[in-house]
């Protein structure tokens, strides 16, 4: 059947009827919230690169976290940064840690909240490599142990879940083991599964201060032209123990997050990572594109690919505008 029985138009001319028919929806509930915290107290540096995010102490993390909380978004992903940093990382699994007194808060004060933390070393290291240096080159296995030392830390903590974001092969498997071991088997792993060498990530490295010193990610992040190695690299870690997989980048990779959704039938996270949520800032501010509806048309898009799960820096400005188009 073709025009003129059939009218496209038909169905788009009142937002009524556009709503009826809308496929794809938005809701707080789908979004993560990230967070970056410091030592100290009435800490609220603001990123200059992320209008809107801040470095925060723990007593200003608990009142963004209360108000992320109220605005319905379930759950908030924590990045560290520490005191002192050493060639492996170790402030990243000490007990007075920055991570580890931040989730005793959060679990204390807003316990109804659901607390993720990113595991990985690059925070941590003075070199800003996710792993160990040996001979020059980020090893491997001597790596996996300091991260499942890391996870258990923030099991150790009150943490709800885990989510690896360093991409060393056997890592999640690792991570399972050493949880299981400790009693922690009911944490989940949300694993970084298809993690992307990636110029957005950049804004994220001034937050995190995070930088490598030498050299590039690209020995372990994966090579951005290819989809069905995402695909192996995503089975590898469900096999491993993984409950929640994620694609990153999110919007140069939506294509990645549809082959995940339709062969795989675990949760699918999308990270709609810094340099994505900063373009968009940048773009506004000079004026070339109206920023609440580019975002959230990125927003569902990222949805329409098949995330269960969207992790970005717009979650709150994104539940406000919906809780404003529901009353
Ligand atoms: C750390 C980590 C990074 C991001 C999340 N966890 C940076 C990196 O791998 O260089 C990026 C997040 C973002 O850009 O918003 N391993």
């Amino acid at each position: 059947m073709s025009f003129p029985v059939h009218r496209g138009r038909r169905l788009r001319r009142t937002e009524a009827v556009r709503a009826m028919v809308r496929e794809t929806e938005l809701n707080p509930r789908d979004f993560v919230s990230p967070f970056f915290v410091v030592h100290g107290r009435k800490v609220r540096r603001e990123i200059s690169l992320m209008p809107g995010n801040y470095q925060l102490s723990i007593d200003e993390l608990l009142k963004e976290a209360a108000e992320t909380y109220r605005l319905g978004i379930p759950a908030v992903i924590l990045f560290g940064i520490p005191d002192k940093k050493d060639s492996v990382g170790s402030a990243g699994h000490i007990e007075k840690g920055i991570l580890q007194q931040a989730i005793r808060q959060l679990k204390k004060q807003l316990p109804e909240l659901y607390v993720i933390t990113d595991v990985c070393l690059c925070e941590y290291t003075d070199h800003g490599h996710c792993g160990k240096i040996v001979d020059g080159e980020v090893d491997n296995d001597a790596t996996l142990q300091l991260l499942v030392k890391q996870a258990l830390s923030h099991a150790q903590a009150g943490v709800d879940m885990v989510a690896p974001s360093d991409m060393m092969d056997g890592r999640v498997g690792a991570i399972r083991t050493g949880l299981d071991e400790n009693g922690f088997g009911q944490v989940p792993i949300m694993s970084y599964a298809a993690k992307y060498a990636s110029a957005f990530y950049g804004p994220f490295r001034e937050a995190a201060e995070s930088a490598p010193a030498f050299g590039d990610r690209k020995s372990y992040q994966m090579d951005p032209p290819n989809i069905r190695e995402a695909m192996r690299e995503v089975a590898l870690d469900i096999e491993e123990g993984a409950d929640i997989v994620m694609v990153k980048p999110a919007l140069a990779y939506l294509d990645v997050i549809r082959s995940v959704r339709e062969s795989f039938d675990v949760p699918v996270a999308a990270y709609n990572v810094s340099g994505e949520f900063s373009m968009v800032k940048a773009a506004e501010k000079l004026g070339w594109i109206d920023g609440p509806r580019t975002m959230m048309e990125i927003l569902t898009s990222i949805k329409r690919a098949g995330a269960d799960i969207i992790i970005t820096y717009f979650a709150r400005d994104a539940a406000r505008l919906l809780k404003e188009e529901w009353v």
